[in-house]
């Protein structure tokens, strides 16, 4: 693989090798085995893969989670070269690169701005819609793999592409675990480690769900939830929604659940001082 920092070599080197499908995996570093799976699914799919590695200021509400961000380039580009080809570009530019002056589009995506993570962290969207929409222009890929860990994410940049008439295809991987259920995250590494041991409560509570679905009312449901983790010491959850993969409206009866429609559970929590997110399918009943 290549390291490549500037807008003009990566575009230079796209066109000369002249592959397609361009296949493009977006990241903010501190890999771990979750974007790896995105990478290697890229790499079964394209002749060529860019993976950027840029720590997108601003999408960050709160500026001591950008400083703690961590940063571990030595061992990222060691894990890439596990999945990478020769062929395959690593894009790691600096902020001048994407931003060559202050971004100030306004996205808008309807619900999507009015749920779970926009209320929580206002204007995280946009500044994720502003990098990957500047990332897409720069790279110009076919196919783009995002996880479905980032479930709300995932979400709005298939608003975004809808909205953009962007011919790019957006593909949503499945989330890679710890053994413990605990979904990886660059976010883990920060946790103390018996706020880390006790967060496999998470996944536990949440996997409980898919079969409670079946004897319990919604509010039942978040209510055991809510204090299953809650009971956890350093534990808080900040939002916990059953909701569809397209508008992300929340469910408040389960006759709302629509046949055409998928649903997942999706959960906020504050474990000690992070914040990690999860969410898992609940089948219809
Ligand atoms: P980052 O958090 O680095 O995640 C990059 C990609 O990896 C996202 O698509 C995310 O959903 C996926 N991912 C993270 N953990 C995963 C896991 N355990 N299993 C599967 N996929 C996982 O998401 C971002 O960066 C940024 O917002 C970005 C899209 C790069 C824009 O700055």
């Amino acid at each position: 693989m290549k390291i490549i920092r500037t807008v003009i070599e990566l575009q230079t080197r796209l066109k000369e090798m002249h592959l397609s499908p361009v296949g493009f995996v977006p990241t903010m570093g501190a890999l771990h085995e979750g974007h790896l799976s995105l990478a290697q699914s890229a790499v079964q799919q394209c002749p060529v893969v860019v993976l950027s590695i840029f720590v997108n200021p601003t999408q960050f509400n709160d500026k001591n989670d950008l400083k703690n961000y961590p940063r571990t380039p030595d061992s990222d580009l060691e894990l890439l070269k596990k999945v990478l080809r020769e062929t395959d570009l690593v894009f790691t530019p600096d902020i001048k690169e994407i931003y060559p002056e202050e971004d100030k589009r306004e996205f808008h995506f309807g619900n999507l701005d009015n749920v779970m993570e926009a209320l929580h962290r206002p204007g995280h969207f946009n500044g994720v819609a502003q990098v990957v929409s500047r990332l897409f222009e720069i790279v110009k890929p076919d196919i783009a793999i995002f996880g479905l860990k980032d479930f709300q994410q995932l979400a709005v940049i298939k608003a975004l592409v809808k909205q953009t008439g962007n011919k790019v295809k957006i593909i949503g991987n499945p989330i890679i675990r710890e053994n413990d259920g605990l979904a990886m995250s660059s976010r883990n590494r920060l946790l103390d480690p018996v706020i880390r041991y006790h967060a496999a409560i998470i996944y536990k509570t949440i996997s409980a769900i898919t079969l409670m679905i079946k004897n319990y009312n919604i509010a039942e449901i978040k209510s055991f939830v809510r204090d299953s983790i809650s009971n956890v010491p350093g534990f808080k959850v900040e939002y916990f929604e059953i909701v569809d993969d397209i508008d992300l409206i929340p469910l408040s009866t389960k006759d709302e659940m629509r046949k055409d429609k998928r649903y997942f559970g999706c959960i906020a929590v504050v474990a000690g001082k992070i914040r990690l997110i999860d969410n898992i399918e609940i089948g219809l009943v």
